[in-house]
């Protein structure tokens, strides 16, 4: 029997027609049916704030929030580049998951990465910092294949779908990985 693995997705943008969201929604449609991925939104978290925590009032976002990371088996970002690094509203979001001190909700969580950019080298900036705030949280991550999607906006057709089979072969490539990936590390 397939065991069925939660995954949340978080992607780092907040625009209304943001390529990475259609591609985190292209890679749920791809992904084997071991894995269910569903987004966690990140905008309406308060920036992080260490006396917050210290006083133990927590924003009711915060606590949803790192409950529903807590109650994942995995976790899957997929973000754009901002200024050659991660964007502010996902780095917060990394924060608030991880305090107070010793509670990290992402401590063991498998994880993966896909940058995706218009840009011609696919966010590699981003991915890779974004890598080196993942490897200090203990996330065991995927290493191949690595996801830097550049041109995105040839990447979608109009209806939001990726536009091309090549595309579709690759996507379906990493979300397999990952799979196999979690399985690994969750056994
Ligand atoms: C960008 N963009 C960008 N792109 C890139 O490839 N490298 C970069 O360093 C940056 N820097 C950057 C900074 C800021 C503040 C913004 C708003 C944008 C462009 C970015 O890739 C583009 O807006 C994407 O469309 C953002 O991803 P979504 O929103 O489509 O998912």
């Amino acid at each position: 029997m397939t065991v069925t693995r939660n995954v949340a997705v978080i992607v780092g943008s907040l625009r209304k027609g943001s390529y990475n969201r259609l591609a985190a929604q292209a890679l749920a449609k791809l992904a084997p049916p071991s894995l269910d991925l569903k987004i966690i939104e990140i905008g309406d978290l308060p920036l992080y704030n260490e006396d917050i925590d210290a006083k133990g009032a927590l924003p009711v976002a915060w606590a949803a929030f790192r409950d529903s990371i807590k109650r994942t088996d995995a976790v899957l970002f997929v973000t754009p580049e901002y200024n050659r690094s991660v964007p502010g509203v996902l780095k917060n979001a990394i924060d608030v998951g991880s305090r107070p001190y010793g509670h990290s909700v992402w401590i063991r969580k498998p994880t993966a990465i896909m940058s995706v950019s218009p840009g011609a080298i696919g966010g590699f900036g981003a991915n890779h910092h974004l890598r080196q705030s993942l490897v200090f949280l203990d996330m065991p991550i995927m290493q191949q294949p690595e996801a830097y999607i550049g041109n995105a906006a040839t990447l979608f057709a109009e209806n939001g779908s990726l536009a091309n089979d090549s595309s579709r072969t690759f996507f379906k490539s990493f979300i397999d990985a990952f799979a196999a990936l979690i399985e690994r590390s969750l056994d």
